[in-house]
Formats: C-alpha cells, sequence, structure tokens
C-alpha cells in the first residue's frame, strides 16, 4: 500500500521548471491511469453523499453523527469511490471535520492499492457555511448587489482559507447561471439577471476560490455552476423545463461560464433540468460540443444530486438506470453525485466491461479527476491542521463579511426618514426582524438552514443590533406575524397585531422587516410571487398608525410589493445578507455608513411583468401599431441598477474620443462624477449600449461595463472605459456572434452619446 505518486518520486521539493513540472503530472497520471483497474476507475468517477458511510440508517442518521468505519471501507477500500460530499445534516468543527477527512485520506491512501486521496466537496457558498464558527457573508445575489468585485474577490478568498482549514478542498460554487426569473426558488444562489455583472462577479469568486495556485493551503477549487440554462424554468418552479433559443443561450447564458473557465475553474457542475427538451445530464451537444469544444474547458464535469437517476425518474428519457449511465457519461458526465448507493458504481463497470462504453472515454474522465487531485496538492497532504488557521473565524474575517454586507444592502426609497438619529424611539416589526435564519437564508449550518438561529448564536440579528446601536430602551421589538419553526417555509401565523398597534403607538419610526423565511431549492417553489397575506395584513396596520415606516426587506428573490411600496417611507433591500448583516443594517440605517448597493436585478411591480431589464423594444412600448395605449408594458418596482445612497451623484461631460468607428477598434468613454451630497459615498457607474437596428432584434439596453468608485462630499471625479467594439456583438440568426454595422447609443448615468459602427457585418470567431 503506498501513495502511488508520491512513490512514483513527485515530492514536494524537487526542482522543476514550471513547464517540465506540468509535463511530469501528465505522465503520472498516464502511468497511473495505466495501472489502474476497470473498478478503480469506475470508483474515482463515484461520488458518494457523508450519510452513506455514517452510522445510522441511510438519511436518518445517528445523532450525534460518527462515521462508521466498516461502512467507510466498503466504500473507500473495497469498492475504490474517489469523492465524498455534504455534512450529513450537520455543521462540525474544523477539527472534526480534520478527524473525519483524515480518517477517510488515512483509508484511501494507505489502504488501497495505489494510495489515490479522496476529493471531499461541500457547498460553501456564503463562506463555508457547513463549518461551526466559519465567518457567513451574504448570499450571492447581495454579492451581487455590491458591484465590487475586489470585495467578492477577498470574501471567496476568506471562505476558500476557512474551507481548507476544515481540510476540504472543493467548494460547489460560483453559481454564475443567470437568475432571469424571479419567481425561482435559486434566484439568491446566483448574481442576478445581467451576463456581464454576472461574468465579472463569476471571474472574482472563482480567483478568489482558485489563487494563483489551487494547491496552496489556503485555496480551493471553484465548481461553477449549474451549466446551463438552470434559472429560467417556463414555469417558474425549480428543476423544470427552460425553452431558450440557441440565439439567447449564447448570447446571455454561456458568458458568464465562459468567462469563469477562462478565470481557471477547475470543476463544472450540471443543471438539473432541461433545456429545449433536452436535460442537460443528456446533452452531449451542451456537454461535449459547446463546452469542451467550443468554450475550452479542460475540467471536471460532475452532475447534481441523483442526477443520472434523474434521467429515468424525473425526465423519462432513459429506460432505466444502466441506459442512464450510458447516456449521461457518454453525453461527457466525468463523476456522478450518485449520492446514495453504490449502483452507479457497479452499472458503469459492467458498460465498461461489455465495451457500451469505450475505455477512452473513461479515461478521459479519470484523468481530468486525477489531474484535479493532483492539482490541489492532494498526492502530498490530504488533510490540514486547523492549528494552521489561525484566522478561522477571525475578525479579520468578519469584517470583510461586514463590509459585504455593508456594500451590498441597498437603499431603494428615501422619504426623508433616513438616516435615523440615535435616541429615537424605534419599534421593530415583523418575522424577519429578529431571524438569524431568515438573515442567512438557506445553505447555512443546515441544507434548509432552519437551525440557524442556534448555531450562529451571538450574531445580531436586525433587531438587536439596532438595539445594540440605538440603545436598549430606545428600540422595541414585537413581531405581529410569525414564521412556523418545523413546517415549510411559507407557514406564517398572525401573532399580537394590537400589541403592536400599542407599541407603534410609542415610536417614533417603524422598521418593518418582511420577506421570506430561509428555503433551498424545491422546497422553495412558490405559487405567488405577492409578499405573503399574513405580511401585507401586518404592513396595512402598521400603515394605519400614521407612523413613519422603514421596510426591510430580506428575501431570496423579489416579492412584489407594489400594494405597499408607495405607502411606506422608505424601502431597503438586504437580500439574504449573512450573519454581519444586522449590524450592516443598523450602521446604515443609522447614517454610520453610506449606502453603495444597486440591484442586480428587475424588482417586479406586478405579477405578469417579469421581464429583465434587457427586454426588446417591443415589450416596452404603449403605442405599438400606432395606436397609443394607457397600460404601461413594462414598468417595474424598481429597474436593474438602481440604489439610493445618502449622497447624490451628478454626472457631466460625457466624452467619446471618437463616434465613427471600426469593428476593431476601441471605444473610449469618460465621464465625470460629482458627488453633490454631504456625505462621502460610493458610486456605481454603469455603461449601457443600445443597439438601434439589428437583424435579431436587440434589446433595448446592455450593461457592458461598471465601475464602483469612492467619492468624497463635494468632490468630482473622471472615469473612463475602454469598451472594444466587438463587446457589442450579438448572436445572429445563424447563432455565430455578429456585429453588425450601424449606430449605438452609449448611455452612463443620464447622459447619452450616439457613435456610429462603419464598415461590413463581422462575424466574430
Ligand atoms: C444542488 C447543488 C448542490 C448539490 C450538492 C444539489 O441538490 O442542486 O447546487 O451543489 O446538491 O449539495
Amino acid at each position: 500500500m503506498r501513495n502511488w505518486l508520491i512513490g512514483c518520486g513527485i515530492l514536494v521539493g524537487a526542482v522543476f521548471s514550471e513547464g517540465a513540472m506540468a509535463q511530469q503530472e501528465t505522465t503520472d497520471i498516464e502511468a497511473l491511469i495505466a495501472e489502474m483497474s476497470i473498478e478503480e476507475k469506475a470508483g474515482q468517477m463515484t461520488q458518494l453523499s457523508l450519510e452513506i458511510v455514517s452510522k445510522g440508517d441511510g438519511y436518518n442518521v445517528q445523532r450525534p453523527h460518527e462515521l462508521d468505519i466498516d461502512k467507510l471501507k466498503n466504500v473507500i477500500v473495497d469498492h475504490h469511490v474517489g469523492s465524498i460530499l455534504n455534512c450529513a445534516g450537520e455543521p462540525h468543527t474544523p477539527a472534526r471535520w480534520a478527524e473525519m477527512i483524515g480518517q477517510m485520506q488515512q483509508l484511501a491512501t494507505q489502504q488501497t492499492r495505489l494510495g489515490i486521496p479522496l476529493l471531499y466537496g461541500i457547498d460553501a457558498i456564503h463562506g463555508t457555511n457547513y463549518t461551526k464558527g466559519a465567518t457567513l457573508y451574504p448570499q450571492e445575489v447581495g454579492l451581487a448587489a455590491s458591484w465590487n468585485p475586489e470585495l467578492v474577490e477577498q470574501a471567496a478568498a476568506m471562505t476558500a482559507y476557512e474551507t481548507r482549514a476544515s481540510s476540504i478542498p472543493w467548494t460547489f460554487s460560483p453559481d454564475v447561471d443567470l437568475g432571469i426569473d424571479p419567481r425561482w426558488a435559486r434566484m439568491w444562489e446566483g448574481f442576478g439577471e445581467d451576463p456581464h455583472l454576472s461574468a465579472t462577479m463569476g471571474v472574482a469568486m472563482t480567483k478568489g476560490f482558485e489563487g494563483e495556485d489551487v494547491s496552496a493551503q489556503d485555496r480551493v477549487a471553484a465548481c461553477l455552476k449549474h451549466f446551463v440554462g438552470y434559472g429560467a424554468p417556463r414555469s417558474g418552479k425549480d428543476r423544470t423545463p427552460a425553452w431558450i433559443p440557441e440565439t439567447m443561450l449564447r448570447e446571455l447564458f454561456l458568458p458568464p461560464f465562459q468567462a469563469a473557465i477562462d478565470a481557471g475553474a477547475k470543476s463544472i457542475m450540471i443543471n438539473s433540468g432541461e433545456v429545449n427538451g433536452v436535460p442537460v445530464h443528456a446533452s452531449s451537444w451542451l456537454l461535449t460540443d459547446v463546452l469542451r469544444t467550443e468554450m475550452g474547458f479542460e475540467g471536471v464535469v460532475v452532475t447534481d444530486w441523483y442526477d443520472i437517476w434523474n434521467l429515468v425518474e424525473r425526465h423519462h428519457i432513459a429506460k432505466d438506470r444502466r441506459e442512464a449511465v450510458k447516456i449521461s457519461i457518454m453525453a461527457g458526465i466525468d463523476m456522478s453525485m450518485v449520492p446514495m448507493d453504490l449502483e452507479f458504481t457497479a452499472i458503469l463497470i459492467d458498460l465498461i466491461k461489455t465495451k457500451e462504453i469505450p475505455m477512452s472515454r473513461i479515461d478521459d474522465a479519470v484523468r481530468k479527476i486525477l489531474m484535479m487531485k493532483k492539482e490541489l496538492g492532494l498526492f502530498e497532504k490530504p488533510v490540514m491542521n486547523p492549528k494552521d488557521y489561525p484566522l478561522f473565524g477571525s475578525e479579520q474575517h468578519r469584517q470583510i463579511a461586514e463590509n459585504a454586507a455593508l456594500e451590498s444592502i441597498t437603499l431603494l426609497k428615501n422619504d426623508a426618514v433616513l438616516p435615523l438619529d440615535i435616541g429615537q424611539k424605534l419599534l421593530v416589526v415583523g418575522p424577519n426582524g429578529n431571524s438569524l435564519r431568515s438573515m442567512n437564508g438557506g445553505w447555512s449550518y443546515t441544507w434548509q438552514g432552519e437551525q440557524t438561529d442556534e448555531y450562529a448564536k451571538g450574531h445580531d440579528t436586525f433587531y438587536e443590533a439596532l438595539k445594540r446601536l440605538g440603545g436598549n430602551k430606545k428600540v422595541d421589538f414585537e413581531a405581529g406575524v410569525a414564521y412556523v419553526e418545523g413546517k415549510d417555509f411559507k407557514h406564517e401565523t398572525m401573532e399580537n397585531i394590537d400589541l403592536v398597534k400599542q407599541k407603534a403607538e410609542k415610536a417614533d419610526v417603524i422598521i418593518l422587516c418582511l420577506g421570506e423565511n430561509s428555503y433551498t431549492e424545491k422546497p422553495g417553489d412558490l405559487d405567488d410571487l405577492n409578499l405573503s397575506e399574513p405580511q401585507l395584513a401586518l404592513a396595512e396596520a402598521v400603515l394605519k398608525t400614521q407612523k413613519p415606516v422603514v421596510l426591510v426587506l430580506n428575501e431570496g428573490r423579489p416579492r412584489i410589493i407594489s400594494k405597499i411600496a408607495d405607502r411606506v417611507d422608505a424601502v431597503v433591500q438586504t437580500y439574504l445578507p449573512g450573519n454581519e448583516g444586522g449590524i450592516a443594517l443598523a450602521k446604515l440605517l443609522f447614517g454610520q455608513e453610506n449606502f453603495s448597493g444597486k440591484l442586480p436585478y428587475t424588482y417586479p411591480r406586478y405579477s405578469n411583468d417579469l421581464l429583465p431589464y434587457y427586454h426588446k423594444y417591443s415589450e416596452d412600448l404603449a403605442h405599438n401599431d400606432g395606436n397609443v395605449y394607457e397600460d404601461p408594458f413594462f414598468n417595474p418596482q424598481y429597474e436593474f441598477g438602481y440604489g439610493l445612497s445618502y449622497s447624490t451623484f451628478g454626472y457631466s461631460n460625457l466624452q467619446v474620443a471618437q463616434s465613427q468607428l471600426s469593428a476593431d477598434d476601441q471605444l473610449e468613454i469618460s465621464i465625470k462624477v460629482t458627488n453633490t451630497g454631504k456625505m462621502d459615498g460610493k458610486e456605481v457607474v454603469q455603461l449601457y449600449s443600445s443597439d438601434i437596428y439589428a437583424s435579431v432584434t436587440p434589446s433595448v439596453k446592455r450593461l457592458r461595463a461598471y465601475k464602483k468608485i469612492a467619492i468624497k462630499a463635494g468632490e468630482t471625479k473622471s472615469v473612463t472605459f475602454k469598451l472594444p467594439m466587438k463587446d457589442l456583438a450579438f448572436v445572429g440568426q445563424n447563432n455565430k456572434w455578429t456585429l453588425e454595422p450601424g449606430e449605438f447609443k452609449i448611455t452612463v448615468g443620464d447622459q447619452a452619446v450616439m457613435i456610429n459602427l462603419k464598415g461590413q457585418v463581422t462575424t466574430l470567431q
């Protein structure tokens, strides 16, 4: 028994040039593959969930959690399984992770013929959310609202550190698929609706996770997800079919994946749903032709949970599990997140033996998996010592999480009620006012996040933080509506509304905290995007008191608030701000910090009006056929990119270096931005282009570039963008990127300029 690669002589400290090292690694991996049996190869392609090697029965694991050594041996030694995921329903300390993963790695590296280390994977999606005491920052939708990629990179780097501190080298993050449908339960797991914002944020997060050298002891491999088109289900419900024309798939959905692939992402997880009638796990067009050949992805392709079996049970495209394994592996899957039995491994072995799956496809998959293990340094050091991670859960990390919350929370309306004065009597109302669970959302300590108040104890809720900053005697709380614990996240009950009214009489301002309880994936499906009836009734009761009302939203998706938005005095969107959301909100409401978040999605006003900002001109017009109709066609509650501040910003002097350009030119645009307010602030300078006419109907506008800059009160700053004209291309009727001559409007703030692209229609490579 030995660690094969180390036995082969790849020792840390050996002196190789970078190129020679890479070649040596490849040669060693090839030699290792040549040694492997069919069973060992099928094992490497298998990923199982922690429950299956734990004491207990299936998902009913024993509490407190314990590994079952016999099961573990069966899986790792007898069946050569190469990867395990998940936390078996509870978070663990870094020391406990090291102990568990240590046992697994000991078996994998010492008790198997080839000594190949195990690859442990986890959903560390807003911090290392399955490790006790880890730093939890805003969910991705909130990170996107910061419009600050540097900050997002820092947050991801911190997660990489805390995840490796837990001996886990692989995170199933970032989610770079577009959240294009506000009804969808997983909208908050992505960066919102825009391809450019998602791409830049996805790149920042990938770099933060992987760094320059992913084998470093504070870095982890990223896993992009969910490839592709998961966020556009026709029904609005999770894991239901999406219908996305190829032009749209290429123009909107693929670019964020491409950007993160180019940034070096080591792995990718597949969309559980179907696109245009084909489940993505079965689509060799998407998984091989597009992802591998066109996009040049060289890393590991992993399924999502149970999704090979779902080809039979959910999608009905395979007659049995055997056919499902064959279809998905041939389509391009490298690793199956099975997750609860060894049937996949057995079927795969048989399919290899009968040559129904060629060895070349198997070797290709195994090569990628082994290469990732090698690049992560697992052959040299498969387990970490938590003592080497003094910054785990530190004040330094907490501060990054607070900064991320401060920069993401978005002020959507302020009729002179904010900032609050210390000394004002505040009444915090609503089910989200005193809940760490709702502040964090899903994927927090447990899958559905239902035990967050217990695990995150010590962090401030909105109410607690306001009380801490505003004074114990000045800030009171009365829920009015409660989420029912132990039930579906939608269960809400009315509490004592009379008490709310009585307390409101004594208050100067009411902080009305509404939104959603935590949910993850399918359990978060909704039938109605309107804010719930109990919460709307509570809002009505509060509004009747005639006191100023600050509506604080805390929600995974934009629940419709049009019945109350015009009557409250201020609206603040916190998204799912994580454990530091309370303190961040309090500092912002009291004016100790300035707002700088901007919406990463369009906030709908009506349930029939669920379009993204890059809808078509015909969806924006009130006069389509020569007549003028009174009904607005597109009238969101708040627009994409919108967000107020305690400062005001004036835009002037938009200039382009040239207004007549060719396809290979770069457009240089400059603008002056002045902080015309009294408080220092940060502004997100956003540049949009509008194609005036094109052979595929253009969107009314598209975000092309942005910069977040700090501007002191009274100061003016100049911002310059350099935009290659190729960035104005669209995907044409032939499904190829196309640049057509003609007029474009470039808009920054309230300034606009027309430019003209000369020359011929160009098809881009
Ligand atoms: C989710 C993925 C997640 C996986 C592993 C699935 O149900 O769709 O996003 O990474 O579980 O936990």
